[in-house]
């Protein structure tokens, strides 16, 4: 039996105090929980997935290196490194995988500095505003973008 295609979920900086940090945006949920959810959708989709979570620049860049030719998609919180990263951008461009965007916030109903994503054009989309609940909707998408048919 071949083994299950596989997701690589990647968390930038400041994700790892979620459940402590500004519960009021963030919501009460920890990191390991969103994890757990993503991990789910992912197995009963039958896809394995790995998580990454760095405060460093480089190392988001260096787990994007390293699932090319590996993974087949990447979901990518990138926190606010997804407002200023043009190396994340790069990097994800030689990425020939899925790539959804994923932000527990909805940062265009924010400050202004969080309504540009630099990582924007090199993802397929995005899913933002929608708390824990996020992270099952972006296996759920890329799962259809990697088996559905396209209709538009
Ligand atoms: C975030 C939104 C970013 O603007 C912010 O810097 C984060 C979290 C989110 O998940 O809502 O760290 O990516």
């Amino acid at each position: 039996m071949s083994s299950p295609g596989l997701i690589l979920l990647l968390s930038g900086p400041n994700l790892n105090l979620l459940g402590e940090r500004e519960p009021a945006i963030y919501g009460p949920g920890t990191l390991a929980d969103h994890v757990a959810v993503a991990t789910a959708a992912a197995s009963n989709r039958g896809y394995a997935l790995e998580h990454v979570q760095t405060n460093h620049e480089g190392s988001l860049v260096e787990a994007v290196h390293a699932a090319r030719g590996r993974a087949e998609a990447i979901i990518v919180n990138a926190g606010a490194l997804s407002h200023t990263s043009w190396s994340l951008h790069d990097a994800l461009a030689a990425f020939e995988g899925v790539v959804v965007e994923l932000h527990l916030s909805n940062p265009a109903a924010r400050e202004p500095f969080r309504h540009t994503s630099v990582i924007a054009p090199v993802s397929d989309g995005c899913i933002a505003g929608f708390g824990g609940i996020g992270y099952d909707l972006a296996v759920e998408a890329v799962d259809k973008l990697l088996t559905a048919p396209r209709v538009g």
